[in-house]
């Protein structure tokens, strides 16, 4: 027996795949599944569960299949989820040696009793329906019955969930979207199970899930808390009767900006601007005033058009704003002193001239000199600065 002999025998024993059942075998396997099928229909009934005894818990895994698009203005995304709810329900029981090695069985919802009992599951805070949609309302939702008794039904399905955005980070800024699972049950009945949590983080492993525009799917978290008489959040039953309390399963998505273009569209024209006003120092008085109104007008331009890339309503001032802000007012400071320091200095050269005395001129004209040295340095060193700065908005 070489190699590959033995890996297909390990595999198929792993798998627990018999080897190349028979017509025959298969026949009976297809007549123990139907009447299976029959039983699980005669032993369903609307009613839930383990009633009177423990309360059930449901494990949910979230799968996020794919971002689609994230509307900044509304504050909202859409998606495609997958969600695996895992729960028990004692009244589907058989030994599989009875029933020819059928283990489990599975079809799509419409295929089970309109009797077979799902949780009511009902998902919270969707800013496109005034009422809250049903987990299993679903049109696709697959259902398997093992033989052990675990119900695991299996929902794909696509929301609009509103997001929490920031925007003061901008270009860098993260946004957190959540939403929430909830049920009608109060826990002495039904409750999610604590796994959950950890599950979800697993099962739902972002490094697959595409990007949406410019936001990437960087972590996922699930948090289970219950409500007490619907008024006050409490994180376990510590002093709280489980009678009195619902659990919620409060998923959030973070995302982080990935738009490669946004950088360049800001670092550009905030560089270019950041050397023309430095520039400005060593210019000769002409120029460096043509140039210092062009900067006004470049960066009005430049508000304008990164006023259009960010969205209408947002939170928080972006960093970038405040750069934009603080330019604005050193350029006018700027071109205000020059001008100031051109009049100073004409009417200096008038009372040379002239020879006439300017006690004005006389006062202020040490200082202005002093002013125009230190803005040749300054001004240049101000201007690495900005663009130093501008890389780390
Ligand atoms: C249906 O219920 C009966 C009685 O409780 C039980 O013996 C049987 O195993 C159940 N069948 C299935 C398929 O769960
Ligand atoms: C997003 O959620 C995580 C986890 O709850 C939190 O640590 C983070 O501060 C949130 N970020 C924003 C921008 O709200």
């Amino acid at each position: 027996m070489d190699l590959s002999e033995g890996l297909t025998l390990l595999s198929m024993f792993t798998l627990n795949v018999g080897l190349e059942p028979t017509a025959a075998e298969n026949q009976m396997r297809y007549a123990a599944e139907q009447k299976l099928r029959n039983e699980i229909l005669i032993n369903s009934t609307t009613s839930m569960p383990g009633r009177g005894s423990n309360p059930i818990t449901a494990i949910t895994m979230l799968h996020v299949d794919h971002l689609r698009d994230l509307d900044q203005s509304k504050g909202t995304m859409s998606m495609s989820l997958s969600f695996l709810v895992t729960w028990m329900d004692e009244r589907f029981r058989w030994d599989p040696k009875d029933y020819h090695s059928v283990k489990s069985v599975n079809g799509d919802k419409p295929s089970w009793s309109s009797n077979f009992w799902v949780p009511n599951i009902q998902i919270a805070d969707m800013p496109s329906s005034q009422k809250s949609p049903g987990l299993f309302q679903n049109a696709g939702v697959e259902i398997t019955v093992e033989s052990s008794g675990t119900v695991k039904a299996f929902v794909r399905t696509s929301m609009t969930i509103p997001c929490y955005f920031n925007f003061g980070d901008f270009p860098r800024d993260f946004q957190n979207c959540s939403f929430t699972l909830f049920s009608p049950y109060y826990a002495d009945e039904f409750q999610f199970n604590d796994w959950s949590t950890i599950n979800s983080g697993k099962y739902g492993t972002p490094d697959q899930v595409p990007d949406t525009g410019d936001f990437e799917l960087i972590g996922m978290e699930a948090r289970n808390y219950y409500l007490f008489l619907g008024t006050q959040i409490v994180e376990n039953f510590k002093g709280y009767s489980p009678r009195y309390c619902r659990g919620f399963l409060r998923y959030t998505l973070m995302l982080k900006r990935m738009n490669k273009l946004i950088p360049t569209l800001i670092h550009a024209p905030m560089d270019a601007i950041s050397v023309f006003v430095g520039l400005t120092g060593i210019l000769p008085d002409q120029e460096a005033l043509m140039t210092l109104i062009s900067c006004i007008g470049f960066l009005m331009l430049f508000a304008m058009q990164a006023a259009e890339v960010l969205p209408d309503n947002f939170n928080g001032m972006p960093t970038i704003g405040i750069l934009i802000m603080v330019m604005m007012i050193e350029t006018i400071l700027l071109l205000s002193y020059k001008i100031f320091s051109i009049y100073c200095r004409n009417r200096k050269l008038k009372a040379i001239r002239g020879k006439i005395e300017d006690p004005f001129v006389e006062q202020i004209y040490k200082y202005i000199k002093i002013g125009d040295r230190a803005l040749m340095v300054a001004l240049p060193v101000q201007a690495a600065w900005n663009v130093y700065l501008t890389r780390n908005i």
